[in-house]
């Protein structure tokens, strides 16, 4: 298990959003807008200024926190890897201007594998990105097309090769699972691919049906179907003795890693170090206080423009807050939780899931509680009957 190199109070990492992509997938409830939506006919004709408020809220940034160390830095989006290199460039020139980012900064960028080529990942290089992360989803092609996804899955190998030719140093694909008309063969065909293709890091999410998206209304309508949760319980369970047989180890319920692949900047989310998150939409933690950004990319723009912060709302975390949440992340952590950090009765309230195989025995005797991989099948019912 790794920790972010700084997690003291003077490192503050940087998440940068780019709210843009070609099209919306059907599955996707992110904060992400394609061109017709924004009414312009060229995504070229949007990057320059968003870019230029994304600098200005990096100034505010600096008024707020100081001279920090900056660890990491993520582009996630939407499709990060539509932003021409020159802006990722901007993005991360100004933030080693303003601050003090460290020597092996963590540099992660969200691709589509479609949009990844030679000459523009040598220019990420470059520029210091040094982590890819590509949205694979799924390698079966009818899986994809229930996704809504335009990629063409051959386009993964070309773009992982390509990202390895690049000598960046870090890849990892995201995987999708518990799709309507996914079948458990489709699964194994899926994670096979990904398992044995040139990287160092992988997510797998179980397929969250969000209201309001164009997935949700075709299984209202009847047209898709979601396979049954013992089903997906069961693609978990396989998929993680899989990735173990390949030698990636889980570090986070959703993420497992070779040795020195695990994401330090999504540590810094789940351990409760200090992030600022640039962008629509965009939510920060800093000083025990959490803010968001207003989400309309234009509404966010119009902001900074006229001088002021794109800040929406904010609440500061009650001790008590803070120490759920310490609880519930550090749970769902391959490390897990010390049981010096929970109380008497948290403790008996859960130690029946020992008894029950889903948490380890051999920590839980050595001081510790780690989920088993079927207790990470019921992390939260555990947490919720912990902290009642
Ligand atoms: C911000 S998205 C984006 C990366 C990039 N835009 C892409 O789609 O390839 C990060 C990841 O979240 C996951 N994701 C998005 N929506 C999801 C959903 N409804 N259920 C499960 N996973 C989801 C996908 O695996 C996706 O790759
Ligand atoms: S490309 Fe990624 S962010 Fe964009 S709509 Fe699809 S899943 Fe969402």
């Amino acid at each position: 298990m790794e920790r972010p190199r700084s997690s003291a109070a003077n490192a503050l990492s940087f998440y940068i959003h780019i709210p843009y992509c070609v099209k919306r997938c059907g599955y996707c409830d992110f904060n992400t807008y394609t061109p017709q939506e924004l009414n312009s006919a060229n995504l070229s004709l949007i990057t320059t200024p968003y870019i230029d408020a994304v600098l200005r809220e990096i100034e505010i940034a600096k008024k707020r926190v100081g001279a920090v160390d900056v660890p990491t830095i993520f582009f996630g989006g939407g499709t990060p890897s539509l932003m021409p290199s020159a802006e990722i460039t901007r993005v991360i020139s100004k933030i080693r201007q303003e601050f003090h980012l460290e020597e092996g900064a963590e540099i992660t960028l969200e691709a589509n594998p479609d949009t990844l080529s030679a000459s523009y990942l040598d220019e990420l290089v470059a520029a210091g990105v040094n982590r890819i992360s590509l949205g694979m989803q799924s390698a079966v092609p009818h899986v994809l097309a229930a996704l809504d996804r335009t990629h063409n899955p051959e386009n993964v190998e070309r773009a992982c090769q390509l990202v390895n030719d690049s000598g960046i140093a870090h890849l990892s694909v995201d995987l999708i699972y518990g799709v309507p008309g996914e079948s458990i063969e489709d699964w194994k065909i899926s994670y096979e691919q990904a398992l044995a293709l040139p990287i160092d890091h992988i997510s797998a999410y179980a397929l969250i049906v969000e209201t309001g998206t164009k997935l949700a209304a075709r299984v209202k309508r009847g047209e898709l179907k979601i396979p049954p949760d013992d089903e997906t319980a069961e693609k978990y369970l396989i998929f993680d003795e899989a990735a173990e047989q390949r030698g990636f180890a889980w570090y986070e319920l959703s993420n497992w890693a070779k040795p020195g692949g695990a994401c330090r900047h999504n540590i810094t989310y789940w351990n409760g170090s200090q992030w600022w998150g640039v962008g629509p939409g965009a939510h920060s933690y800093f000083a025990g206080k959490r803010w968001w950004n207003v989400k309309h990319p234009n509404t966010y723009q119009n902001a900074l423009t006229s001088g002021k912060s794109p800040e929406a709302s904010n609440e500061l975390l009650s001790e008590v807050n803070k120490r759920d949440e310490f609880v519930m992340l550090q749970i769902r952590m391959s490390e897990g939780i010390s049981l010096n950090d929970l109380t008497q009765e948290e403790l008996a309230r859960v130690s029946k899931y020992r008894d029950s195989g889903h948490i380890e025995g051999a920590n839980w005797d050595a001081g510790h509680l780690v989920l088993t991989r079927t207790g990470r099948l019921i992390a939260d019912r555990i947490v919720r009957e912990m902290l009642v």
